[in-house]
């Protein structure tokens, strides 16, 4: 039998070489992989997939420390700015590195332009508000645009050829493609500094690829395993990951009410650490609803889409 890859040693040897022909040469790209693609990559049963991410995300993961240095930690974390100071406060200083977060509300309601923004902020330095890093660009809709953050970079005076340059964008076709495109994020991240990972919208393929109540099952099954792929993403690079999401109706079971909310249910709605919705307001104010932070309540803020991007003053 051949010999073995240090990092992936204290596995047995035909599950090490299966790991290896299958290209997850590190423990990283193990942790970040979902159980379902790890199997049809090397071979392996899902539940033997299962186990193995297991392992390799209990292997890095940091040990336990005090509050002390967690607070030391969280103080230095990186954030995005908005370009609104609402915003930045709402989201306690814009969407935080190592973390997901959720931004959501019905169509035109400025979901994507946020995106934008925070794929132009995102490559300022650290003490302009952002994180002095790449972006990478899921983009499940179509919807991205170019232009308008070439649009964005001119408002702030920056050179618009090199913020494009440093924006990678991937089209997904389907919910499969959207989530084995994190393993090619995880590849490149640290040779390309990415800091900033968009999934813009999360949802849209998974409802299109899993229709009929008989799916709902494998449906909630892989978009947990895409948020814990995403979850570790984040964790392991320090990338700020935002997603987008789409509202749905949701029926109240005891009153038969029906209200909007987020999609995608309930056990994914508690995966990114900071969700926001996102309501239209007259002309191209809008309203922001932080509904679920580990360091703000409850709140609003306004705010505004301009020529020049997003704004807390509709004249920019
Ligand atoms: P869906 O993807 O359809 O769900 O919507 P979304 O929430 O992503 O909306 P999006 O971010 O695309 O926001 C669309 C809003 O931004 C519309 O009201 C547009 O008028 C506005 N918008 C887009 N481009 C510009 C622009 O160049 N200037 C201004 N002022 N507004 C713009
Ligand atoms: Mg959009």
């Amino acid at each position: 039998m051949g010999e073995k890859i240090a990092e992936l040693e204290s596995y047995p040897q035909n599950i090490h070489d299966a790991l290896i022909s299958a290209g997850y040469r590190t423990s990283k790209s193990i942790a970040i992989a979902i159980p379902h693609d790890l199997a049809v990559d090397t071979g392996l049963s899902e539940q033997t997939a299962e186990e193995i991410i297991a392992r390799a995300v209990s292997s890095i993961s940091s040990p336990p420390m005090s509050a002390k240095d967690l607070l030391y930690i969280e103080q230095k974390k990186g954030k995005v700015t908005t370009s609104s100071n609402s915003l930045d406060s709402l989201l306690a200083g814009g969407p935080w590195a190592g973390e997901i977060t959720e931004i959501s509300g019905e169509f035109a309601t400025g979901k994507s332009q946020l995106c934008f923004q925070l794929c132009v902020n995102a490559q300022l330095p650290k003490d302009r508000g952002g994180l002095d890093g790449k972006v990478f660009f899921v983009d499940s809709e179509g919807t991205f645009s170019a232009t308008r953050i070439g649009e964005m970079a001119i408002a702030m005076d920056l050179d618009v050829e090199s913020v494009l340059e440093n924006i990678f964008v991937t089209r997904v076709l389907d919910s499969h493609h959207q989530t084995r495109v994190v393993q090619k994020i995880n590849e490149i991240a640290e040779e390309e500094n990415i800091k900033l990972v968009i999934i813009d919208s999360i949802a849209a393929h998974f409802r299109s690829d899993y229709i009929g109540k008989d799916r709902i099952a494998e449906r909630q099954q892989r978009i947990m395993q895409h948020a814990s792929s995403l979850t570790n993403l984040a964790y392991v690079h320090d990338i700020a990951v935002v997603v987008t999401n789409q509202m749905v109706a949701k029926v109240d079971e005891l009153s038969g009410a029906s209200q909007k909310a987020p999609a995608l249910g309930e056990s994914w709605s508690h995966r990114p650490q900071t969700r926001i919705v996102l309501r239209k307001s007259p002309g191209m104010a809008r309203i922001a609803r932080l509904t679920d932070s580990p360091r703000r309540p409850e709140s609003e803020e306004v705010f505004y889409i301009t020529d020049g991007g997003i704004r807390d003053n509709p004249r920019n």
